[in-house]
């Protein structure tokens, strides 16, 4: 980990790596699973694993589609992907070494429901992994910019009908963690994710002003909007268009980095 980039060099994802790198995971469970990028994240960190498997209740005909692409994007590897609502988890108790869910929570109906099952069905000292990005402390103002167009789009997924709630706090987080009464716990608070240590564009990224990040975090709010150009309620659809368009001005401005988040690692 060599000629890293000051603010990556200097984040806990390092540490989050080398922790991860331990981890023999056995039969792995991805809750709120999307595209699949924390199974990823994973395949690329941990030390060794048997299988994966990740659900989401694909709520949209959009997160149906990013399954499919996951589906594909990950065929000839040992991982599966079931559409499934995770309050209420189809699998036996105790039938995975891991389970993990990352950036969900706060997507979540009702997150106490989804962490028990969770817990359910990991065996007796496996592995519980959390990934959480949070809303509140420092943040640069690109990393503001963020939680603006994250806020946005929960509003979006809200006149949609989709449960899509705002970034929850730290001390929210760590409440949620310490109720799962895990044993060995870590929590670390990292500016940078894991994935960062991969990326071959880390310098350019540094600049929250960068020509990839700008275009990238333009056409997710031009994605977004079009989520909703045809929605009935007119109102709603200019507010939140006008928005967008804000949002827009502001990644052109200052930027757009993730959020900051919370790493949890701890054993049932
Ligand atoms: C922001 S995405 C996270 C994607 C991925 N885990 C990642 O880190 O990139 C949140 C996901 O949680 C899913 N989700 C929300 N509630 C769920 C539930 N009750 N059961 C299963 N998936 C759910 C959503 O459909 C969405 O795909």
């Amino acid at each position: 980990m060599e000629n890293l980039p000051k603010g990556l060099a200097s984040s806990n994802a390092g540490r989050i790596a080398q922790k991860l790198g331990a981890i023999s995971a056995g039969r792995v469970l991805d809750v709120g699973t999307g595209r699949g990028g924390f199974i990823s994240t994973l395949i690329k960190t941990l030390k060794a694993y048997d299988s994966f498997v990740g659900i989401d209740y694909c709520p949209s005909d959009e997160s149906k589609k990013d399954m499919e692409s996951a589906r594909k994007r990950f065929e000839g590897k040992p991982v599966q992907f079931l559409q499934m609502n995770a309050q209420n988890l189809e699998f036996e108790d105790e039938s995975f070494d891991t389970v993990c869910i990352s950036h969900s929570l706060h997507h979540l109906a009702n997150i106490d429901r989804v962490m028990t099952e969770m817990k359910r069905v990991l065996r007796n000292s496996g592995n519980f992994i959390l990934r959480e990005m949070y809303g509140d402390g420092e943040q640069t103002e690109a990393q503001r910019v963020d939680e603006l167009e994250h806020a946005w789009e929960a509003r979006i997924d809200a006149l949609l009908g989709i449960t899509h709630n705002r970034t929850l706090t730290r001390q929210r987080i760590r409440n949620i963690v310490y109720g799962l009464k895990l044993t060995e716990i870590e929590i670390f608070d990292s500016t940078h994710i894991v994935d960062c240590l991969f990326c071959e564009r880390t310098h350019e990224c540094e600049d929250p002003r960068n020509q990839a990040t700008f275009h990238q975090s333009t056409k997710d709010v031009d994605n977004a909007i079009k989520r909703i150009e045809n929605h009935p309620d007119l109102e709603a659809r200019t507010r939140l268009i006008q928005e967008g368009e804000k949002i827009k001005e502001a990644i052109a401005e200052f930027g757009a980095s993730n959020a900051s988040h919370l790493f949890v690692i701890g054993e049932k």
